[in-house]
């Protein structure tokens, strides 16, 4: 039986206590006034308490007599080289880190931006940020300098540290060039960058701003000196996430710290099952909240090892490499999104490299990011006799809305649900006046506020910005832009976005800012970009343009420019290799582009042409486009 339903309800009668009951598990410098209150108009949680998160994650467990325990594993599958960091060996490298860091001047409060490659350093530099009470913004990889510009003018950061190089299958990616001409346009001018040096490639250093990452950790070391956790309220930052919005600009999701503590351990030990001394893998990247909540902060708080994964789930070098790694370091749990399985399945349909290692270590297997759709989860099952554990989740909440909580015990499984409400999530599905749907019925899925503990409080110095986004449209609830249904036990269907944010591979990305990029080519008069179903990728981007009046050029040459500022402008991560040129976009009477109907043209769904529409013989026109580029036939 699971315990679920007794520990919803226990939360429903008294969230405050229950809370309260789950923060016994940190522990504060000074305990908490209030367990939840509005400060400035904003819901806080454990108000007037006092902590430190890189103490809990890391040097409680030492404190503990536990420093001889596994804290973090690094296995790269494109270099073949592996690390084991015990929590005594990461106390050491963070408190030092920390150290040098606070020679170059960082403080409480300061922001850094870490652009880093999945390598433990880029977990050692969180948590020295977080021993520092410094704020970090962990930008991924894979976008490229103009976002990382757009991120720097926003956050505004002392320092920035990155690393001289990515590697990719095949391709290594010198990061400090791109570091460079992020640093050229933004207007924000930064105080220091510190750069780790692979041996791949060796970043040139600027006199007087860059620093060697190995060098000012080395003189520190050689001096014997660490730094020790600096005491910050529960409710200040920990952290800015940058995350896709409805236009260019990113939203800067902010986490603080005590909730935040208190709701990813208790997802350890109540979600995931994982106790102390287990292995937790999330094969994502530091880049994505998957990365910050499961690759570092939880794990480490409950005192488990983690894997810092570089690679890929097929190619690196082939499809039985996740395997590898729950056999060569005893796996407990795997969560990461369906597209790598699905990738899997594609190279490997019958599951025969997963008969190639042992893996009887693997107790579930979770899966989160974008809807895990039903084949996927069955092949999942049938190969590897676990049970597969769909969850549903958001950037903005740090761990899961909904889920089922294998270690309150596992409840009955429905392949296309994320199951069922966590402790904290008061779920309605609303229509578009704000009136609770029944089951069954698609609707906007709305939290009651206030949200739970670890969800973002605000939006990094725009409180604005947070309340239209997210609170203005159905008053008294958090709006998750999720489109869906739940049913009458209780179980939620996540369907889609209600916005123009589409998941590429797991990745979460903005069709406005692509159409932004698009629309600032010279030749571009208007654009519009959708996305489509994709077999391996759950979804692609595809663009649209139209070109300004008297342009004359080969519209292959345009749309080929388009692709390619794409991926100078947004990153190689938003997988953007369709435009088409269009003589015109479909539109409503009142000029709104009929972006809906053109997916379903694409996916090849039925749709009911719009009666509102313009010229309905612009859909002819749109699916001629299409069509030409092998899409919708
Ligand atoms: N730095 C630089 N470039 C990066 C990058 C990084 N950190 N991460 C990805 N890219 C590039 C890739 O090289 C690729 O470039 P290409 O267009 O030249 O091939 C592009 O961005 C798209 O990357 P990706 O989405 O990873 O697609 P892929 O085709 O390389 O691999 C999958 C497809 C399914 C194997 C891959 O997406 C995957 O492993 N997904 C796992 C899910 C995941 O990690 N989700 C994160 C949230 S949980
Ligand atoms: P991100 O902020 O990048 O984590 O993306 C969050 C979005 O991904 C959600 O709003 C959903 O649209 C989608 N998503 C995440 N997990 C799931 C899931 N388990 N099922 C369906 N959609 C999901």
């Amino acid at each position: 039986m699971s315990r679920y339903y007794e520990t919803y309800t226990s939360w429903k009668q008294d969230p405050e206590g229950f809370w309260a009951g789950a923060a016994r598990a940190i522990d504060w410098v000074k305990p908490w006034e209030k367990v939840q209150a509005q400060v400035d108009g904003l819901d806080r949680w454990f108000v007037g308490a006092e902590c430190n998160t890189c103490w809990n994650a890391v040097d409680r467990h030492v404190k503990a007599g536990h420093g001889d325990r596994l804290a973090v594993i690094y296995d790269s599958a494109i270099t073949g080289k592996s690390a084991r960091f015990t929590y005594r060996e990461l106390l050491d490298e963070v408190a030092t880190l920390a150290a040098a860091l606070e020679d170059l001047g960082l403080r409480k409060g300061d922001r850094v931006i870490l652009y880093m490659p999945m390598i433990p350093e880029a977990v050692f530099a969180m948590l020295a940020c977080a021993r520092l009470g410094a704020i970090h913004s962990v930008v991924f990889g894979g976008f490229a300098p103009p976002e990382l510009a757009t991120r720097i003018n926003d956050a505004k950061p002392k320092m920035i540290l990155s690393a001289s190089c990515g590697l990719e299958p095949g391709r290594v990616i010198s990061y400090k060039p791109l570091l460079d001409q992020a640093l050229d346009v933004a207007a924000h001018k930064v105080e220091a960058c510190v750069i780790f040096q692979r041996e791949q490639v060796s970043a040139e250093l600027k006199e007087g701003r860059d620093h060697d990452w190995g060098a000012i950790t080395g003189v520190a070391r050689g001096q014997g000196r660490t730094t020790d956790c600096v005491t910050v309220k529960a409710t200040d930052p920990l952290y800015i996430l940058y995350t896709s919005g409805t236009t260019g600009q990113p939203k800067g999701v902010v986490r603080d710290n005590g909730g935040h503590m208190v709701a990813l351990q208790w997802s350890m030990e109540n979600i995931y099952d994982i106790r102390p001394g287990e292995v937790f893998w999330a094969a994502s990247d530091v880049g994505w909240v998957v990365g910050h909540s499961y690759i570092v902060y939880a794990p480490l708080l409950q005192g488990a090892a983690t894997i810092v994964f570089e690679g890929k789930p097929v190619g690196t070098p082939d499809p039985g490499t996740f395997w590898r790694i729950v056999s060569d370091h005893g796996v407990t749990a795997l969560f990461t999104a369906p597209t790598a399985f699905r990738a899997i399945k594609k190279e490997d349909p019958e599951g025969t490299y997963i008969g190639k290692y042992d893996i009887k270590s693997l107790r579930t297997l979770f899966l989160a990011g974008e809807r895990a759709d039903p084949d996927t989860v069955k092949w999942a099952e049938d190969k590897l006799k676990v049970p597969v554990v769909d969850h549903w989740w958001q950037t903005e909440t740090g761990w899961s809305i909904a889920a089922n909580p294998v270690g309150l015990g596992l409840l009955p499984v429905k392949h296309g649900s994320p199951t069922v409400a966590m402790p904290g999530y008061a779920i309605e599905v609303l229509d578009e006046g704000g009136h609770p749907l029944p089951p069954g019925r698609l609707g906007s899925i709305c939290v009651k506020l206030p949200l739970p503990p670890s969800c973002l409080p605000t939006l990094w110095n725009n409180d604005e910005r947070f309340r239209k986004s997210y609170l203005s449209h159905f008053p008294g609830y958090y709006e998750t832009a999720d489109a869906g249904y739940m049913d009458e036990d209780g179980y939620l269907y996540i369907m889609a976005r209600t916005d123009d944010i589409i998941n590429v591979a797991g990745h979460r990305l903005s069709t406005g800012g692509m159409e932004e990029v698009l629309a600032g080519h010279p030749n571009v008069a208007e654009t519009a970009v959708i996305g489509i179903a994709d077999e391996l990728k759950g979804q692609v981007p595809v663009g649209f343009v139209v070109l300004k009046a008297g342009v004359a050029r080969m519209a292959a040459e345009i749309e080929k420019e388009c692709v390619a500022r794409v991926r100078e402008k947004i990153g190689a991560v938003a997988a953007l290799k369709t435009v088409a040129v269009v003589p015109r976009l479909p539109k409503t009477r009142s000029g709104k582009i009929l972006r809906a109907t053109m997916r379903k043209i694409a996916d090849r769904e039925e749709f009911k042409t719009p009666a509102t529409i313009d010229d309905p013989a612009i859909l002819d026109e749109i699916r001629a486009a299409l069509a030409a580029k092998g899409i919708g036939v």
